[in-house]
């Protein structure tokens, strides 16, 4: 797909429903008594991965639109799959289902594609297995394909090595099924989906700090669940309209959870222009969100702020191309373990379009202010860098060429019409 330079994009969207939250609904729905009815559901190939594998559970779960009905079968009903569990690309059915996995009365085998073959599954394997989990990596290289044995387990405190809320979510799925508490402390507080959606379910979970502590389930409870707009998804269409001359867009209903909203902390770092109309609405908070073209300005973006902005990280490498001096990137090794290895895809592909960027351990520095040209650029099938540059090539000169362009299917399947249809 070709982008070229564009002004003017203005016009008013609904971005499709959270990642996040959408892979959760279809784990607690399947787990809980009952049924449960999600509106919003996000179509993209990830989730639809994680649907397919609880089908493949025997779960019945209806599918229509953004509407999905999921036929809880409780707590421990799922049924031995017959085929091998196929997570395609996504890390999150990955790491939640293992969680699961490990607690059944049934061997799995989990597998996914090329990208999901790299990823890191020691930072799961070494948990489940102090909880006495069946757990390995059937190459012996702490990545999939995995091979998992149910076994009983037992609670555990684990201090985790890194803020990811897979590795928490996939504890705490597991510590369900665990005698005794299950306890997780991360170095900063990630998403807290899980968490929220376990309460909403019945679950005895509870926080503190950085810590999530969860009791074992007799039963979840099968709930409605309203999924709000994915804020990774809008943060394209949120920096679109602060770079793009003579801008302003409204994005409707956006998720924004305080574990997932770093990216508007930039804006106004940045000092972008930005406002907010919030929602009353059930479900987690949503607001209306509006931007128009402004001067920018570099920041410095580290610590606990990093994991609630980490998957906004490409795109707000993309923004700080345009603000005025250097944007520091820091504490951001995780990048290294994406679906691409996001910092070296970044630097790669924006020095190729002209961009002053410097890789570092542990993130990124840009200088703004260099005009950026067109160029072909690789996404390395990730959808986040394929989003981000189709932004850069609307604010470059030339011709911006994305190999991969297809890869958006993974989170936002209608990006590129969504993007088209700002006049
Ligand atoms: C996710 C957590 C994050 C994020 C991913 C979705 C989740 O990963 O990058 O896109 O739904 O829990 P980590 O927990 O590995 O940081």
């Amino acid at each position: 797909m070709i982008f070229s330079k564009r002004t003017g994009l203005k016009g008013t969207l609904t971005i499709p429903g959270d990642k996040s939250i959408s892979h959760r609904s279809i784990m607690l729905g399947s787990l809980a008594d009952g049924i449960t009815e999600v509106h919003g559901f996000l179509n993209g190939a990830d989730c639809i991965s994680s649907m397919n594998c609880f089908r493949e559970m025997g779960v019945t779960i209806d599918h229509n639109g953004d509407t999905v009905i999921i036929h809880g079968k409780g707590l421990h009903g799922l049924q031995a799959p017959k085929e091998t569990l196929d997570v395609g690309n996504s890390g999150t059915t990955t790491r939640l289902m293992s969680g699961i996995l490990a607690a059944q009365n049934f061997k799995s085998r989990v597998i996914g594609d090329a990208s999901i073959c790299r990823r890191p599954m020691k930072r799961i394997i070494t948990p489940l297995s102090l909880m006495g989990a069946d757990i390995v990596s059937e190459n012996g290289n702490d990545c999939a394909p995995l091979l998992i044995t149910g076994k009983p387990l037992h609670g555990i405190h684990y201090d985790s090595p890194v803020a990811s809320a897979q590795v928490k979510s996939c504890i705490l799925l597991a510590g369900l099924y665990a005698a005794g508490e299950t306890s997780v402390t991360e170095p900063y507080v990630s998403r807290n989906h899980t968490e929220l959606m376990f309460d909403a379910f019945g679950v005895d979970i509870k926080t503190s700090g950085t810590t999530a502590i969860v009791k074992p389930a007799d039963k979840l409870y099968g709930q409605k669940i309203m999924i709000p707009g994915d804020i990774s998804s809008a943060a394209y269409f949120i920096a679109a309209g602060l770079i793009t001359p003579d801008s302003c867009i409204t994005i409707k209903n956006v998720g924004i959870n305080n574990t997932r909203d770093g990216i508007l902390e930039v804006v106004k770092m940045m000092g972008g222009t930005i406002t907010y109309d919030r929602l009353d609405q059930p479900g987690e908070p949503a607001a209306d969100i509006t931007v128009q073209t402004s001067d920018l300005k570099g920041c410095v973006i580290e610590g606990s702020l990093i994991p609630k902005l980490i998957d906004e990280i490409p795109i707000i490498a993309i923004m700080a191309c345009f603000a005025k001096g250097q944007t520091v990137i820091k504490d951001a090794q995780e990048l290294k373990v994406k679906e691409s290895n996001r910092i070296d895809v970044m630097v790669q592909n924006l020095s190729a379009m002209g961009a002053d960027i410097t890789a570092t351990d542990d993130g990124m520095i840009i200088h703004g202010g260099k005009p950026l040209h067109g160029a072909v650029i690789d996404s390395h099938l990730d959808h986040r860098i394929a989003m981000s540059f189709a932004i850069a090539g609307l604010n470059a000169d030339g011709d911006t060429e994305i190999l991969g362009s297809d890869c958006v299917n993974i989170s936002y399947p209608t990006f590129y019409q969504d993007l088209a249809g700002l006049r």
